[in-house]
């Protein structure tokens, strides 16, 4: 890891700032492809989109914490199936919570506590690349692990799929979800140390909804005018089967990074979904390895009239308003063209199809269609409403805080300037917890992201709010010991990043700054970067939070 690349990525750093969240990630060798399908020759939009089922309990149990308590309780199968991911497409092998991917949703009420048992009924090998030489992953560990891990949750730890709690297939584990907390979308993955990223990349995700009475309140387009859109992507083969790039160097696999040219949404790639010309409301979450998305609006041009420089939009055009992020509902709407969403961020929409009946209107990302909402020529009576206010977003004041600790995000590379790990801290994920805060105090984390890429950092068990992000001086950071040199001004979170948060984009050559109150249960758990890639090789690590 010589100095010339850190002066080389101080720079590159700043050049990434300047456009915004832009991908920005150029690592030097490219990883060897089984031979890629050009998702971008399908044709476009031929599948309706899918919404996966709603779960049902299989009966009731009594609650860990009071047995005279009855709670709902599931019970999930982690399976290997078979599905199409287009109509033109040879199905794909895919590994699913209850053999679908996304898995089937949850929705539950705000203080009703659930039990899930989580099974383990895959193969014993897994197909796609294991690498052994990541922590975690060892030749002496089985190939086939998993454990679930219920992201934005605040969920005792033994239920909150800790890395090195896996179960090997034919195993299973029952967890207990109090669900004491606002309105939100969650969603639930796979957590297993050193495989993470194979194991979400094979289709071990999906999501889970917590209402409540406030929410209910605020008369939200609901029922069919409510749409989760899960969006992943994925690299497929020839024949069409999940196409896991690896280094050259197959005694250790891994790759820094992994994006792929097929979308998908709810699974399928540029599916369509048939809408009433009113308003919407889309859930969206990010549930890729490592891609961002950008996502906007626009109306798709009668073929016959695909003159150039005829786009024009209507009056009122095409946009969003976001009213919610990862934890739930913002302060009030805001109005934007442009949804930027990192791995694991979520975005609660509102898209209003009134001006559009009879057309068509794309869903893109990066200026390429993800998908088509085909918009009917009349609509039911829209009794929906989109509020003013919303939920009032209390800040934390900073005086609150008993404590900051100071974090560094750092990259190793290996001589050629190859990253082979990335660090929280330059600590590895075995080593002595160091960060501890106790229950119920609230801390200040300053994140210092010494490396040129975007990484979204994400805490366990709580939601925080984001303080401010600054750019700071790499060089001088690696020349004077650790030393910040803060080279302009603080910037405030955007509008729609200024609510309740799990997962935060930490930018490079900035702190980012976020407040937390350590609320919920005392126990062991984790934080770490949701860029699937760099969880799984180093950049995670385990936190307790102490008795008071
Ligand atoms: Cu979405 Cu630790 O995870
Ligand atoms: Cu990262």
């Amino acid at each position: 890891m010589g100095i010339t690349r850190r002066l080389f990525l101080a720079q590159g750093g700043m050049a990434t700032i300047a456009l915004g969240m832009n991908q920005g990630m150029s690592h030097a060798a490219p990883p060897k492809f089984r031979t890629q399908l050009q998702a971008s020759s399908l044709a476009q939009f031929v599948d309706p989109l899918p919404l996966p089922e709603i779960i049902k309990p299989v009966g009731e149990r009594p609650s860990p914490e009071n047995p005279t308590v009855q709670l709902p309780y599931y019970r999930v199968e982690m399976r290997q199936f078979e599905n199409k991911l287009h109509r033109d497409l040879k199905p794909t092998r895919l590994w699913g919570y209850a053999s679908i991917s996304p898995g089937p949703t949850f929705e539950t009420r705000s203080g009703q506590g659930m039990l899930v048992e989580w099974v383990n009924q895959l193969p014993e090998k897994h197909f796609l690349p294991v690498d052994h030489s990541i922590h975690g992953a060892e030749g002496d560990k089985p190939e086939v692990r998993a454990v679930v891990h219920l992201h934005g949750a605040k969920a005792p730890p033994d239920s909150d799929g800790y890395p090195e709690n896996w179960f090997v297939p034919g195993k299973s584990a029952i967890y207990h979800y109090p669900n004491r907390q606002e309105a939100a979308m969650l969603w639930y993955h796979d957590h297993t140390l050193g495989i993470n990223r194979l194991n979400v990349f094979a289709g071990l995700f999906g999501v889970f909804f917590v209402r409540d009475e406030f929410e209910d309140s605020l008369n939200l387009p609901q029922g069919k005018y409510e749409v989760p859109l899960v969006l992943c992507d994925r690299i497929l083969d020839l024949d069409a089967q999940l196409n896991y790039p690896v280094d050259p160097d197959l005694k250790s696999p891994w790759v820094p990074e992994v994006f792929g040219d097929a979308i998908l949404v709810n699974g399928k790639i540029f599916p369509y979904l048939e809408v009433e010309p009113r308003k919407y409301r889309f859930r969206v979450l990010n549930g890729a390895n490592g891609r961002f998305f950008h996502l906007t609006l626009s109306e798709e041009k009668p073929r016959s009239v695909a003159v150039q420089g005829t786009a024009a939009q209507k009056p009122g055009g095409l946009g969003f308003q976001q009213i919610g992020s990862d934890q739930g509902l913002l302060q009030a709407p805001v109005p934007s063209q442009l949804i930027s969403l990192a791995p694991a961020e979520r975005a609660d929409l509102v898209v209003d199809f009134s001006n559009y009946a009879g057309g068509n209107v794309l869903l893109q990302n990066e200026n390429r269609s993800v998908m088509q909402f085909r918009v009917a020529q009349s609509a039911t009576r829209d009794t929906s409403v989109l509020p003013p206010t919303l939920r009032p977003v209390a800040r934390i004041p900073e005086t609150a805080a008993v404590k900051t600790r100071t974090l560094s995000l750092v990259e190793i590379d290996d001589p050629i300037q190859r990253p082979v790990r990335m660090l929280l801290n330059n600590t590895h994920w075995s080593m002595p917890v160091t960060e501890n805060p106790v229950l119920d105090s609230v801390e200040i984390w300053n994140f210092v992201n010494t490396t040129e890429d975007i990484h979204p950092i994400h805490l366990h068990l709580v939601k925080f709010q984001i303080l401010d992000r600054r750019p700071f001086s790499v060089p001088t950071y690696w020349l004077k010991n650790g030393e910040i040199k803060y080279i302009g001004a603080a910037v405030a979170p955007e509008a729609g990043e200024a609510g309740w948060k799990d997962t935060v984009r930490v930018y490079p050559a900035t702190v980012t700054r976020i407040i937390v109150r350590f609320e919920g249960y005392t126990g062991r758990f984790v934080w770490h970067c949701h860029m699937l890639e760099h969880e799984d090789n180093e950049m995670m690590r385990p936190f307790d939070v102490l008795p008071k």
